[in-house]
């Protein structure tokens, strides 16, 4: 990257000391990644962000949904910035307000909204969280899923996933042991979901018709190709990844997961991973005892997650330092406490 910039960005943080707290998602550039204070999965990075109230600016090199979070469980006096404003997440956009209120009511017509409990994952509005706040359930990630599913069975009879229709699937099927019979679709686009009453009273788990544009381009092919390349070839991917390629996949896990078998992996293994490609560079940089190959022949960034560029950190570092704050992410009051609610309820899964 441009010495001229780094050299920018390491003054600017420099001048701002402890005021600036600075969170990298493990989707990140390199050139982004080198000045963060913390980096994560977005469970990690939710809590990091929770437990540093002495900073008065939240730097989050992420995507929306996640700096949304952050400002959530901040306190009032401090403020969430987001480099790059187009920085979104394709999934997080497959579901409005609007369509899930829809959806409730063709749950309550169908006589099972009662029964049911919203369980939606991190990568959604700040207004799908509070519809899940409001309703009783819970938020999760890719690293508790398991854990927010078996509570919200706990708590009803059926779940409504949202929006990413994979992890759910996967983890219900995988994790909880329910047959891939027990899940239905919900396509927000078609009326009443595509689905009729019988369907959705006999259902236990209602995923949302969702998926991630990156995760959802590996397929068994990608798995099968790869094994056929690369004898002895372990296969990690990411649970955002179809159904089929999870069941043909050797590991299955966060970012933080991924990190933390790379680790561990020995010298000499062989690993496919399943996953954005930002990440999967690093981690190829980080062990070259090891052999790194992305899951598909062509390889994929996550373009949302790129947006955030060394550029756009230095512009936001300098203006904080100058006084002025650029970019904030705030959650409106009523929408916050609702969904705060669904955060806190993740917060505390055993
Ligand atoms: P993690 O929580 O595993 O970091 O995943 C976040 C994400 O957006 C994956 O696409
Ligand atoms: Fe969203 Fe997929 Fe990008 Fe993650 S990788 S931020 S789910 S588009």
């Amino acid at each position: 990257s441009d010495p001229h910039l780094v050299e920018r960005a390491r003054a600017a943080k420099a001048r701002l000391g402890g005021k600036v707290f600075i969170l990298g998602h493990h989707y990140q550039r390199d050139e982004v990644i080198e000045f963060a204070d913390v980096t994560g999965d977005s469970f990690k990075l939710a809590r990091d962000a929770a437990g540093r109230p002495e900073a008065e600016y939240i730097v989050f090199c992420g995507v929306h949904f996640m700096a949304e979070s952050a400002d959530i469980l901040t306190s009032e006096r401090q403020q969430v910035i987001l480099p790059d404003l187009a920085a979104g997440c394709s999934m997080a956009d497959m579901a409005s307000a609007e369509q899930v209120a829809e959806c409730w009511d063709v749950l309550a017509d169908a006589g099972v909204a009662d029964v049911t409990v919203p369980v939606s994952y991190m990568n959604s509005s700040a207004d799908i969280k509070a519809f899940t706040g409001r309703h009783g359930g819970t938020i999760c990630t890719s690293s508790n899923a398991e854990r927010a599913l078996e509570w919200a069975f706990g708590q009803g009879e059926k779940v409504l996933f949202l929006p990413d229709q994979h992890l759910g699937r996967n983890t219900a099927v995988r994790d909880l042991g329910l047959s891939p019979a027990d899940c239905v679709v919900y396509n927000p686009h078609k009326p009443g979901g595509g689905l009729t009453v019988e369907q959705l009273r006999a259902a236990k788990m209602i995923l949302w018709r969702g998926h991630c544009s990156v995760h959802g381009r590996f397929s068994l092919e990608s798995v099968e190709d790869v094994r056929s390349r690369i004898p002895g070839v372990n296969v990690l991917v990411h649970p955002e990844c179809k159904h089929e390629v999870v069941g043909a996949a050797d590991y299955v896990g966060s970012t933080e997961h991924i990190i933390q078998k790379l680790a561990e992996a020995p010298a000499g293994s062989a690993w496919a991973l399943g996953t954005e490609l930002n990440l999967v560079r690093r981690l190829a940089k980080a062990h070259p005892d090891k052999q790194i190959v992305f899951l598909d022949k062509t390889v994929c960034f996550c373009s949302t997650m790129n947006r955030i560029d060394l550029p756009h950190l230095v512009w936001t570092l300098e203006s904080l330092a100058d006084g002025k704050v650029v970019n904030r992410i705030q959650v409106d009051a009523e929408t916050e406490h609702f969904a705060k609610l669904a955060l806190e309820q993740m917060l505390a899964l055993p």
